[in-house]
């Protein structure tokens, strides 16, 4: 599908929308407010926009003047540097193929960047980038309560593994890295008008599933069993709040290796603090992003500290 004369309703970009009844899903009421009418296709649109604007920054216009940076792009989260990319482009071996160690993986094999600005996932429908947006589209649609997802091929139910603990386990992800990518998700739901009241919960939910360490086995795609979920794994990852299962983790976590010489992902990079936190405005070219990154999640109340109850209540 091509949605490059996309209109988005003014109405809903730029100014206060009325606020959600609260036995509205977020994904139907931001469809119906964004695009009119609640159908499948509608949603499918939202999600594509939410999911390829955290993923590459914001690229749409109109937004309502926040600036999204973008998962592919470096920054930082709570004073440490964070650098997710090569975790898409092949540059760790950290993907899980189903074998025992972690393999190298190019995710932006299906145009990169370009088809995603055209709001589509790839330029095919075969490579490892077609199919991951797609998953992503279909996955945070179930997260969001889209009701009409898997009523027609416009938009499929979620059909990739029900564990995010064995997808991303050879990533050996930190606090940091998993709050910067829970804060780009947030940036762009507010910068198509998601308001921070229902912002702050989606936070909150995905730092409870996946931000913690030991986190129990748990169902987040209802029609799929309960599975480990935790993508948080390395030593700076909050411990899970309620019903830890520690033992469940069999596999240590270990970091990737490089998969070439020329990837940036430096130990530093992964995980060491490079400034205690508030106070440092670097004067370094990212220095301006990583503020306001910074400023946006204190005030999305997006943490990996925040702690409170599944998407049950909140979302679905
Ligand atoms: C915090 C919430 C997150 C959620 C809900 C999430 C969700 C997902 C989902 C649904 C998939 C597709 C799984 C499949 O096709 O079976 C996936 C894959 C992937 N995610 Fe995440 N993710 C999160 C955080 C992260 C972070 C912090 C990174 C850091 C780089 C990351 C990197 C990846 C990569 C590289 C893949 C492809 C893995 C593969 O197929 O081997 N994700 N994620
Ligand atoms: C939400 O509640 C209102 C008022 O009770 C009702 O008119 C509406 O149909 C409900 N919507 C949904 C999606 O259940
Ligand atoms: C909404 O649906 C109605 C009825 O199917 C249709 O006439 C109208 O063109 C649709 N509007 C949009 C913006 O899709
Ligand atoms: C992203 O959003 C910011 C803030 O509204 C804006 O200044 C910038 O031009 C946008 N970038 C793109 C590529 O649209
Ligand atoms: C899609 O993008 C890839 C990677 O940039 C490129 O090799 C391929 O030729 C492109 N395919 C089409 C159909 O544009
Ligand atoms: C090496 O890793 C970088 C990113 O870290 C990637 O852009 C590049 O394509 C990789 N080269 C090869 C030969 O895999
Ligand atoms: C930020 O880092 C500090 C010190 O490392 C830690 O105590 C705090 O919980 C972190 N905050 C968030 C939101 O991750």
């Amino acid at each position: 599908m091509l949605f490059k004369s996309l209109a988005l309703t003014a109405a809903a970009v730029g100014s206060a929308v009325a606020q959600r009844p609260s036995n509205e899903s977020l994904c139907d009421y931001y469809t119906t407010a964004l695009l009119m009418n609640n159908t499948a296709a509608n949603q499918m649109t939202l999600l594509t926009l939410v999911v390829n604007t955290a993923v590459i920054g914001n690229y749409t216009t109109p937004n309502v003047g926040i600036m999204v940076p973008g998962i592919l792009t470096p920054g930082t989260f709570n004073g440490t540097e964070v650098n997710l990319a090569p975790y898409f482009s092949g540059g760790l071996a950290s993907s899980n193929t189903g074998g025992s160690s972690g393999m190298s993986v190019n995710f932006l094999d299906g145009g990169g960047a370009a088809p995603l600005k055209m709001n589509m996932p790839a330029n095919d429908t075969t490579s490892n980038q077609y199919i991951l947006l797609t998953h992503l589209y279909e996955y945070f649609g179930t997260l969001l309560g889209c009701s009409m997802q898997g009523t027609s091929n416009d938009y499929p139910a979620y059909s990739g593994d029900n564990s995010m603990y064995e997808v991303h386990k050879f990533m050996d992800l930190s606090a940091a890295e998993v709050g910067y990518f829970i804060t780009q998700v947030a940036l762009s739901g507010a910068s198509f008008g998601v308001t921070a009241d229902d912002l702050q919960p989606v936070g909150t939910a995905l730092s409870t599933l996946f931000g913690h360490r030991c986190a129990a086995a748990t169902v987040v795609i209802p029609t799929q069993p309960s599975a480990l979920q935790a993508i948080c794994i390395d030593d700076t990852c909050p411990i899970a709040a309620t019903s830890a299962d520690c033992a469940a983790y069999t596999m240590a976590a270990v970091e990737p290796v490089s998969a070439n010489s020329s990837n940036m992902a430096s130990s530093t990079t992964r995980g060491t603090a490079t400034s205690t936190g508030s106070s440092t405005a670097t004067a370094t070219s990212s220095g301006a992003v990583a503020t306001a990154t910074k400023n946006a999640a204190a005030q999305l109340g997006v943490g990996m500290a925040a702690v409170a109850g599944g998407f049950a209540a909140l979302l679905l």
